[in-house]
Parts: C-alpha cells; structure tokens; sequence
C-alpha cells in the first residue's frame, strides 16, 4: 500500500480527490476483509444500545483496519468509528466509519451490507467530535464486497459507482409523483422508536409505489443517488451510517435534509430527486 498521502490545498479539489482515493483504498481493504473473512456461521460478540443491536467479531476487526491504516496513510487526521468512539486528530479533518453497515445482514448472510468510509471538516469543532449540523463531507466512499460494487465521491468532483462494467458518473433522477415513487426506510434498534416508525409507515405506505427496507442506510443513499429506489428516510441514524452515502447522494443531484429541510442528522434524513423531495417531505410531516 502506499505511503503518506498529501491532501493538497485546504478545500480544493485536489485535496478532495485525494481524500476520495483514500477512502476508496481503505473501503476495498476493509470489505476484503469482512467478505473473505466472512464464517459460515456468523457469532454475536456483544450487542450495544439494545438485544438486537449487535457487533460481531469482523465489526471489530474491519474497525481496526480502517483505524489502523487511516492512521498510516493520514497520519493527524482524527478518527470517529462505530465501534471504537472518536480520536481526535490534529489536522482539522476527522474520518467517519462503519466498518460493517448492515450489521444484521451480514449476520444472517444477506448480501446487502457494506463498507463506509468519510472525511469531514467542521470548522465549529475543528478538533472535537464532528456534527452532521455542522460538518462538510469532503469525500466518501460505500464499498459493498458482496455485491463487487464501488460508490464514491469528492466534493465538487461528483459521484460515481465502479463495477466490473467500469466507473460511471451518477445522475439522480428528479424523482416521479409520490404515487409511483419507490421509497425506502430502515428501522432503529430502540423499540419506542420502532413503534413511531411503523405508525409513519402505516400512513405512508397506501400514497406510495411500494416501501423497500433494505437494511443498509449507506446502500439505501447510494441507491437513490443510482435511481434504484426513487427516496429513502429515516429517523435515528448515527453519524457513521450516513456521512459516505450522504455524499454520494448529493454529488449525484438528490437532495438530502432533515424532514423541516435543514442538515440530516439523527433526528431525520430525507433523501429523494429534486422534484419528489418536496413532495416527501410533506407527506411525512406529522398530521
Ligand atoms: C444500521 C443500518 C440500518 C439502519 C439502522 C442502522 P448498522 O446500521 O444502516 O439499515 O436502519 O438505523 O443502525 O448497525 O448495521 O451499522
């Protein structure tokens, strides 16, 4: 693998692209990893804010890759990961990762699960934990080992997905009427939560094509950014779940924000094409 790598001027293209390949370097390793590595049979090693919030022993291994190589590559860069917590860096720059998003996938075997992998800035706590109210994603990258599918994007440089057939440049569709719209959700783990949830479902399911819950938040922004759901939303998302794909989303043309349209966080991510997004926001708003 390669040595240091320079970012370039603060805030330039260069520097975004630069992050980008790190980032797309480090998913692939990781995804490596956890898709090879991956048991017949997968094993719980500790559950988290609830029973069925797990971590298995490749969560913890795939961290570890990412923190260690990140550490190689961009040495005072600070690090925010899913399993081992926020390291401050020194640089300004913080990487946001979820070493398996779609933990409960990966699991059971489903193939839909995924390496996430961000750089962001946030000029109001330069050297503190990052906020999504207050960040800039400067580069990502959602890796998905089973499917042998690569997303990425810069800032400014757009977003694309890599495959066997080659590296195409996304375009998200503006999005239909919210009738023919194929929309998709994912599910905290709290079940207070769960139960406001499915009451937003219920109401929503009868105005839409059909519902999709996918399993996998990265996946789920990458995918509205590639036109293969048409929206997706959720509320109680972690930072690391959607910093990549938020990104990718974006660069791609969707538009992402919170339901009353500010910046996404965990309090709400709504991500849709231009023309649907409106339209989807007010349909979730509560009646
Ligand atoms: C989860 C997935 C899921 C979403 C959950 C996330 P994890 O991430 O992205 O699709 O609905 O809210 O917590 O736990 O598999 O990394």
């Amino acid at each position: 693998m390669s040595a240091v790598v320079d970012g370039g001027a603060p805030g330039g293209p260069q520097e975004a692209a630069a992050l980008r390949a790190v980032a797309e370097q480090v998913a692939r390793a990781a995804g490596e990893l956890i898709s090879r590595g991956r048991p017949d049979r997968v094993e719980v090693a500790a559950t988290k804010s609830s029973p069925t919030d797990v971590v298995t022993a490749m969560d913890t291994a795939s961290e570890r890759l990412l923190r260690t190589e990140l550490a190689r590559l961009r040495p005072g860069d600070g690090f925010l990961g899913e399993e081992g917590g926020h390291e401050p860096g020194s640089s300004g720059l913080t990487w946001v990762v979820d070493p398996i998003d779609g933990t409960v996938n990966y699991l059971y075997g489903l193939r839909a699960y995924a390496v996430s992998v961000a750089c962001v800035r946030d000029d109001a706590h330069p050297l503190g934990r990052p906020d999504p109210a207050t960040w800039t994603v400067l580069a990502g990258c959602v890796h998905d080992p089973a499917g042998q599918e690569t997303w990425s994007a810069g800032r400014g440089l757009g977003a694309t997905l890599a495959d066997a057939r080659g590296t195409r440049r996304l375009s998200a569709p503006a999005g239909p009427a919210l009738g023919q719209a194929l929309v998709a959700t994912g599910f905290g783990y709290d079940a207070e939560r769960r139960a406001e949830q499915a009451r937003v479902l219920a109401g929503l399911l009868p105005r839409v094509r059909d519902l999709r819950r996918i399993g996998t938040a990265s996946l789920d922004l990458c995918s509205v950014a590639a036109g293969r759901v048409d929206a997706y939303y959720e509320r109680g998302l972690n930072p690391w779940d959607f910093a990549a794909g938020l990104l990718v989303a974006t660069e791609a043309g969707a538009v992402v924000t919170d339901f009353d349209g500010a910046a996404p966080g965990g309090h709400g991510l709504l991500a849709a094409g231009p023309a649907l997004h409106p339209v989807l926001r007010e349909a979730l708003a509560p009646g």
